[in-house]
C-alpha cells in the first residue's frame, strides 16, 4: 500500500512546518525564524528553531533537525508512512493508493488470511482456557498456581490448546470453520505428521505475540508436563507476518509506558513480562530467549534512548547481558544492567517481593553497562596479566562504539580508575580504534587524521572539530549549494573575440562546473551524494528544491541538509576556518567564489605535495622532468587561484 511518489511530494510541499510543529510546541517569532522549547529534551530557554522559509526545524540543543515528516516521526513515534498519512489528513490531500500488481494483491491477501487465522486461533485458545473443563483445570489453574491474577491473564489474551487423543482439537476446529490445511501449516499452528495434521501446541498454555499495533502475528506455547523430549517453549515459525528479529514480546502493551517513563526494561521471558505488568511495572518487553537484534533495538529507540536490562542472577543470565549490548551503545542509547539475586528471575522476584521492594531494587542496582562489564571481566581475569590485557582491549572496543565523544571521554576516566590504568594508555588505545573507523567511514584511506580524542574536551566539541580543514571547505561548498543554489550571480568571461562579456549564472551551475572542470570530486560520501544530485539535475536543466534534500529518503542527506540550512547560526564554528557567513547574501558572488577558490587551493596544494613526494622518490631524469613540469603547472594554478581570491576579497 505504498503512497505514490508524486503524492509524497505533494504532501511534503503542502505541510507547513510551523503549523505541524505548532500543534505540539508553542512557538514565538524572533527574526525570520520561530523559536520554542525543544520537545525532545528538557530545557528552560528555547533552542528549538523553526524556519518557515526552508520548511524545516532544528534544535540547537540536541541537534535534532528535519522536515515535517521527520518531526512527526520523532515526536509521535510515527513510521514514515504514518507521518505522511497524518499530514495528508491535516492538509486534505487524498492518497490514491498505487495500483497493486496481481502479485502484490496475492501477497496482501496471504497476509490478511494469516492475520485472520491467528485471530481465530487466539479466540479459540482464550475461549478454551476460560470455558472448558480441561482448559480451566489444567491451563487456568497453571497460571493461577504460578500466582497470576485474572486481569493479567485476560489482558495478555493467555490461552490453552487442548491435549486431545489425536492432538488435533484445534486443527479440526479450524478446518470445520473453513481454514485450509495449507494455511494452517504455513502459519505454523498445525504440523503435518504421518497421520495428517496435528496441533503444534497441544497441551500447552498459549501466549499470543502481538505486533506494535496489537495484531496477533505469532504464538508461544509452554509445556505443562515434564517431558525431556519436548522443548519447554514452542514458538511459531517465521511467516509473512512474523519476523522474529523485528519482534519484541509485549511491545504493544508496553509502548506507552516506555515513552512516558523514557525507559525500556528488557527481560528474557514471557512470564517475566507478565509478572512486571502484574506488579505495575509496565515498560517491559522480552527478547524471548534469543539475543537482541539491531531491528529490535531500533524498535525500542522509537520510544526511548534508555534501556535497562534485567537479567537472571545466575551465570547464564549475567553473560546474556553482555551479548548484543555493543549494538545498543552504537545506536547512541544508554544501557544499564540490573542483575537479580542468584536464585531469581524477574518472574520469581516479582512474585516474592512487593512492588516497592522491586522498584527500589531496580533503582539501587541499575549499573551503567560499561561499568558492569568492566567489573565482571576483571573478576574473571583477576591475576592473569594476559587476560587483563584482553579485558582492556575488550572494554575500549566497547567504548569506541559510543557515538558521543563526551561520553567516551567520561567512560575512559571511569575505566582508568576501575582498571587501575593510566587514562592516557586507554585514550591512546581508543584513538587507535577510532582513527581506523573514521578513515573507513570517510573513505579517505591513508589520509592523516588528527587525534580525535583529548582528555579535556572543550565545551560542545563535536566530531566535526576533529576533522581536517579540507572537510570544512568541502562542507561549506555544499552549504552554499543548498542555501543559494538557485540564486543568480553575474560572471565575467571573455568571448571568442577576447572581449569581456557578462553572464548570469546560477550559484549551483557555477560551483558544479568549476569543480568538474578541475576534475575535483568531494571526498565525503554525503557531500558527494548531494553534489551528484545537483549535477544530474543541472544536466536535465533544472535546479533542485530544498525539499529534495531536506525530505530525502536517504537520512544522511536529509539530516545534513537541515543542519546546513540552519548554519548561519553556527557562526563560531565556521569563523574558525575563515569562512564568513555574515551578510553573505549581500555579496553572494564573493562568498561563492572565495569558498570555491579556497577549496580548490587546498586540493591543488595536496596534488602538489604528492608530486613533490614522487620527485623525492625518483632518480630517473625523464620522470623528474615530467614531474617538475607538473609541479610548475600546479604552482601556476595556485598563483592564479590566489590572485583571483585576492581580487574577490578586495572587491
Ligand atoms: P518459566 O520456566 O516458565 O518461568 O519460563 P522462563 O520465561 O523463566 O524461561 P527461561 O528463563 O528458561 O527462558 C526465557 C525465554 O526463552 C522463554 O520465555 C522463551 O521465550 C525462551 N525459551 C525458553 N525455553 C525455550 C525452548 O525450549 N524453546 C524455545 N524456542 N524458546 C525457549
Ligand atoms: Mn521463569
Amino acid at each position: 500500500m505504498a503512497i505514490p511518489r508524486e503524492t509524497v511530494e505533494q504532501i511534503l510541499q503542502a505541510a507547513r512546518i510551523e503549523e505541524v510543529v505548532g500543534e505540539f510546541v508553542t512557538l514565538k517569532k524572533r527574526g525570520s525564524n520561530l523559536w520554542g522549547n525543544c520537545p525532545f529534551h528538557n530545557e528552560k530557554t528555547p533552542s528549538f528553531s523553526v524556519n518557515p522559509a526552508r520548511n524545516i526545524f532544528k534544535c540547537f540543543g540536541c541537534g535534532k533537525a528535519g522536515d515535517s515528516a521527520k518531526f512527526l516521526m520523532e515526536h509521535e513515534h510515527f513510521t514514515y508512512p504514518e507521518a505522511l498519512r497524518y499530514l495528508a489528513k491535516k492538509y486534505n490531500i487524498k492518497i490514491e493508493e498505487k495500483q497493486q500488481t496481481a502479485e502484490e494483491i496475492m501477497q496482501q491477501s496471504i497476509r490478511e488470511k494469516m492475520f485472520n487465522i491467528n485471530e481465530f486461533a487466539d479466540k479459540y485458545f482464550v475461549d478454551t482456557l476460560w470455558n472448558t473443563e480441561e482448559g480451566k483445570t489444567i491451563g487456568l489453574e497453571y497460571f493461577r498456581e504460578r500466582g497470576y491474577f485474572d486481569p493479567i491473564i485476560e489482558k495478555f489474551h493467555l490461552g490453552y490448546n487442548p491435549d486431545s487423543a489425536h492432538w488435533d482439537a484445534f486443527t479440526e476446529h479450524a478446518k470445520k470453520n473453513g481454514y485450509s490445511e495449507e494455511l494452517l501449516e504455513q502459519i505454523g499452528l498445525s504440523i503435518k505428521g504421518s497421520k495428517g495434521l496435528y496441533d503444534r501446541y497441544h497441551g500447552r498454555v498459549m501466549f499470543p505475540i502481538h505486533s506494535l499495533t496489537g495484531r496477533v502475528i505469532g504464538f508461544g506455547g509452554r509445556i505443562l508436563v515434564n517431558d525431556k523430549k519436548s522443548p519447554k517453549y514452542q514458538n511459531s515459525p517465521e511467516s509473512e507476518i512474523y519476523d522474529k528479529k523485528q519482534t519484541l514480546y509485549g511491545i504493544y502493551f508496553a509502548k506507552n509506558a516506555i515513552a512516558r517513563q523514557d525507559e525500556c526494561i528488557l527481560v528474557e521471558g514471557y512470564f517475566d513480562v507478565l509478572r512486571m505488568h502484574q506488579i505495575g511495572i509496565e515498560n517491559v518487553v522480552a527478547s524471548s530467549g534469543t539475543s537482541l537484534t539491531m531491528e529490535q533495538i531500533r524498535l525500542v529507540k522509537r520510544y526511548t534512548k534508555n534501556i535497562t536490562m534485567l537479567y537472571d542472577g545466575d551465570a547464564a543470565g549475567v553473560h546474556a547481558a553482555l551479548r548484543g549490548t555493543d549494538m545498543i551503545l552504537s545506536e547512541g542509547m544508554n544501557v544499564r544492567v540490573v542483575v537479580l539475586p542468584p536464585e531469581h528471575d524477574p518472574d520469581t522476584f516479582g512474585k516474592e517481593f512487593s512492588v516497592d521492594y522491586v522498584s527500589n531494587y531496580l533503582k539501587e542496582n541499575a549499573k551503567d553497562f560499561i561499568r558492569f562489564k568492566t567489573e565482571l571481566l576483571l573478576k574473571d581475569a583477576e591475576n592473569d596479566p594476559i587476560k587483563r590485557g584482553q579485558v582492556i582491549r575488550d572494554i575500549v572496543e566497547t567504548i569506541s562504539v559510543i557515538p558521543d565523544s563526551i561520553f567516551r571521554i567520561t567512560y575512559v576516566k571511569e575505566c582508568s580508575r576501575l582498571l587501575d590504568m593510566p587514562e592516557q594508555t586507554l585514550t591512546n588505545e581508543l584513538n587507535k580504534i577510532l582513527r581506523a573507523k573514521l578513515k573507513k567511514s570517510l573513505g579517505v584511506e591513508g589520509e592523516a587524521i588528527p587525534e580525535p580524542e583529548t582528555t579535556t574536551p572543550k565545551q560542545e566539541e563535536t566530531v566535526e572539530d576533529q576533522l581536517p580543514a579540507g572537510y570544512y571547505q568541502e562542507r561549506d561548498l555544499v552549504r552554499l549549494l543548498l542555501m543559494f543554489g538557485k540564486e543568480m550571480i553575474t560572471e565575467e568571461r571573455l568571448d571568442e573575440n577576447e572581449e569581456k562579456v557578462y553572464e548570469q549564472v546560477s550559484v549551483a551551475q557555477l560551483i558544479i562546473d568549476e569543480l568538474k572542470m578541475d576534475g575535483i570530486v568531494f571526498t565525503n560520501v554525503v557531500n558527494k551524494k548531494i553534489f551528484d544530485i545537483f549535477d544530474k539535475a543541472l544536466d536535465e536543466g533544472y535546479i533542485p528544491d530544498d525539499q529534495v534534500f531536506t525530505s530525502n529518503e536517504d537520512e544522511t542527506i536529509a539530516q545534513l541538509a537541515a543542519d546546513l540550512l540552519f548554519s548561519p547560526y553556527k557562526l563560531d564554528q565556521w569563523n574558525k576556518y575563515s569562512i564568513y557567513v555574515t551578510q553573505e547574501e549581500n555579496n553572494l558572488r564573493a562568498t561563492v567564489l572565495s569558498s570555491l577558490y579556497r577549496y580548490k587551493d587546498l586540493i591543488i596544494e595536496e596534488r602538489r605535495k604528492a608530486v613533490e613526494e614522487e620527485l623525492k622518490n625518483t632518480t630517473d631524469a625523464a620522470d623528474q622532468m615530467i614531474l617538475l613540469k607538473q609541479k610548475k603547472e600546479l604552482d601556476d594554478i595556485r598563483k592564479q587561484i590566489n590572485k583571483e581570491l585576492g581580487i574577490v576579497i578586495a572587491k
